[in-house]
């Protein structure tokens, strides 16, 4: 029998998709593009650089909280389940999970960033060859489905790295609904969220000083040169990232250097001085308010855990059964 791993992708129509959304954002007033962009193969190997910045604290500080609960968090997945991880990225944390928890029969990690996601799947079964690993090339934003083998098992959910964070509060309501019905009644979903804190370690963590964060950003323009027949010249935008207290959110910007015009797909786009395109937010939540905001989903909170210095949390949800 044909083994299928990754579902088949509607490749063209991703492009068409692609090229519309940038014409959609540049067209706005302000200039924006959703976070989901960033991850080309190139914009997730850099990512994967991000997470071991000295001053990217989000990474180490749930890995710490991960590990130091790991048995706690094993107890809550049941027996021969498939773990299915949103948004997986680098495989880094669901090893500190699969080593806890050795009653997982199949991992499957589902991202956009496609060739990425298959190069951390075949690290995974070289590594993993007892494990099934089945992976799902989807953008969670829209609806999917798992495969239907996963589809008649137990499940149990993992959404770390506070990508929750990147979705406006409604719409991470939005998800959670459809995570409860992908993952089905009673399954539980292990999800990292980042908290509210002193604005310099934010402000630092995303402007670290060896630059990655900025070619993170920048690397959207890249992509939008190599896929949406753009000319972006790289060097005339820069990298700004900032916490907007009010919002309780880390906004990122990419600011025009000096009055230009970019073509996108055949159609000229006017940049003046100073001008930003939005690129990302990074909402960041208190203990309570992430609690509520997963209970309008439909999720009740069993557990938190936090690093010592109470910088992330990791929180154990459950639909109401
Ligand atoms: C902030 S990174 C977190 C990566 C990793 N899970 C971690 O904990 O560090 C966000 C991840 O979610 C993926 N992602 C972002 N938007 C997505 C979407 N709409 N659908 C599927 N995956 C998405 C990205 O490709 C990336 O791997």
């Amino acid at each position: 029998m044909k083994k299928i791993s990754v579902q088949p992708r509607p490749e063209a129509d991703e492009e068409n998709s692609f090229l519309r959304d940038v014409i959609t954002g540049l067209s706005a007033q302000p200039k924006w593009m959703a976070a989901k962009h960033f991850y080309d193969a190139e914009g997730s190997r850099l990512f994967e650089r991000i997470m071991r910045l000295p001053e990217y604290y989000p990474t180490r500080s749930e890995m710490q909280a991960l590990r130091e609960n790991a048995a706690e968090i094993a107890a809550l997945i049941p027996d021969g389940a498939a773990l299915v991880e949103f948004g997986a990225g680098s495989n880094a944390k669901i090893r500190l999970l699969l080593k806890a928890a050795p009653q997982i029969a199949a991992y499957v990690p589902v991202d956009i960033s496609a060739e990425y996601l298959e190069e951390q799947a075949q690290e995974m079964r070289r590594d993993f060859p007892n494990l099934k690993i089945l992976p799902v090339a989807a953008d969670f934003t829209k609806r999917f489905e798992l495969q239907l083998s996963v589809r008649a098992m137990p499940r149990a959910g993992f959404f770390p790295g506070s990508t929750i964070g990147n979705f406006e509060p409604l719409a991470a309501v939005g998800f959670l609904r459809n995570a409860a019905r992908i993952l089905g009644e009673g399954a539980p979903l292990i999800i990292g969220v980042d908290l509210v804190k002193d604005e310099r370690v934010l402000n630092a963590a995303y402007n670290d000083a060896q630059g990655v964060t900025a070619a993170f950003n920048l690397n959207l323009l890249a992509r939008i040169n190599r896929e949406a027949g753009a000319d972006f010249d790289l060097s005339s935008f820069e990298h700004r990232a900032f916490f907007n207290a009010g919002r309780e959110r880390m906004e990122m910007y990419l600011v025009s250097r000096k009055k230009q015009t970019v073509t996108v797909g055949g159609r000229p786009f006017e940049f003046e001085r100073g001008e930003t395109i939005h690129t990302e937010n990074s909402y960041k939540y208190t203990r309570e308010g992430f609690r509520d905001l997963a209970r309008q989903a439909g999720w009740i909170e069993h557990a938190l855990w936090t690093d010592p210095a109470g910088n992330f949390s990791v929180r154990a949800l459950k639909t109401k059964s």
